[in-house]
């Protein structure tokens, strides 16, 4: 089966991917190449998460002709002075026995580090080859227009924590104002979206899960998701969310989940940027 795209800004990505977070060594080669077989083709992995020699491995497993699959990293905030980004890149790609990334994100911005020498490395890292495109993550409506604005290269996604639990429509709007992508990461709230009684009576009338259908209300939202699982069953299950449809009144009821705590990664020891 081939997975829907989401285009933005001249990119066209795998509306699903395998979140690599957390997942290490032996299970996270099985992972990526498990992921590969049932038909995933997008590999989100980052610096910090210390597997990206383990998801080269896992591509190469698979024997997947490189054009075919789309791997996404990202930069640690303490690497995004100029020069460390590049160094970082590189040795990213190293690990991954790549010339190139796809995706090349800032992990988080930082603010001890002038965004435009930052942004300015990136793009650079773009010309250069090192990335097809590059994009951003964690970033608020007010740190993605700046970025916009400074720019020379055209920026395809903000990776941010998305699931029916937060309400991320400013941020959502912001993006598709600049052609930006959203990509919804811990899309199942590490787990806690399967035990939603909302989106499991849901799921009975469409013959899916509750995760299923929290992940398939990000699709119809637009967002291109990223969910983990170390098991192959958790990787079927989450990859089968494109053969039915919420309906619209289905949406609503989901939407109406969102509450101000609904946020489950944990920004206190995120730059202020206020
Ligand atoms: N940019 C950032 O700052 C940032 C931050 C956080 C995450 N991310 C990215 O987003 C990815 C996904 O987010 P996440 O890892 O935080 O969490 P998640 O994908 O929301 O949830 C993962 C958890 O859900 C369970 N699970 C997955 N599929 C399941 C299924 N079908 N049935 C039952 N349980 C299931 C997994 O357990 P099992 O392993 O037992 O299936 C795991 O405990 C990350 O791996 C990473 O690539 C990015």
């Amino acid at each position: 089966m081939t997975t829907p795209f989401v285009e933005a800004n001249g990119a066209r990505i795998p509306a699903i991917g395998l979140g690599t977070w957390d997942l290490r060594e032996r299970t996270c080669v099985r992972m990526v190449e498990q992921a590969l077989r049932l038909g995933y083709r997008m590999i989100d992995t980052a610096e910090m998460y210390g597997n990206e020699r383990e998801v080269g491995e896992g591509l190469r497993a698979f024997g997947i002709p490189r054009a075919r699959v789309f791997v996404t990293t990202k930069v640690w905030p303490d690497h995004l002075a100029p020069r460390e980004l590049e160094r970082a890149t590189k040795e990213s790609l190293a690990k991954l026995k790549l010339s190139e990334v796809d995706l090349l994100l800032i992990h988080w911005p930082n603010p001890r580090i002038p965004l435009a020498d930052t942004i300015g490395a990136l793009c650079r890292m773009k010309r250069e080859g090192f990335a097809r495109h590059i994009g951003v993550s964690n970033f608020t409506v007010d740190l993605i227009a700046e970025a916009v604005k400074l720019s020379t290269e055209p920026l395809v996604t903000d990776q941010i924590e998305w699931h029916p639990f937060i309400d991320q429509t400013k941020v959502v709007e912001a993006c598709r104002s600049s052609g930006l992508s959203v990509t919804a990461y811990s899309p199942l709230a590490r787990g806690r979206v399967l035990s939603d009684e909302t989106l499991r009576r849901i799921g009975v009338r469409h013959g899916k899960t509750a995760g299923q259908v929290g992940l398939r209300y990000l699709i119809q939202r637009g967002a291109i998701v990223i969910p983990r699982s170390s098991r192959p069953e958790g990787l079927a299950a989450n990859f089968a969310i494109f053969d039915f449809e919420l309906t619209p009144a289905e949406m609503t009821e989901i939407a109406r989940l969102a509450h101000p705590r609904g946020r489950i990664v944990d920004w206190s020891g995120a730059p202020d940027w206020d």
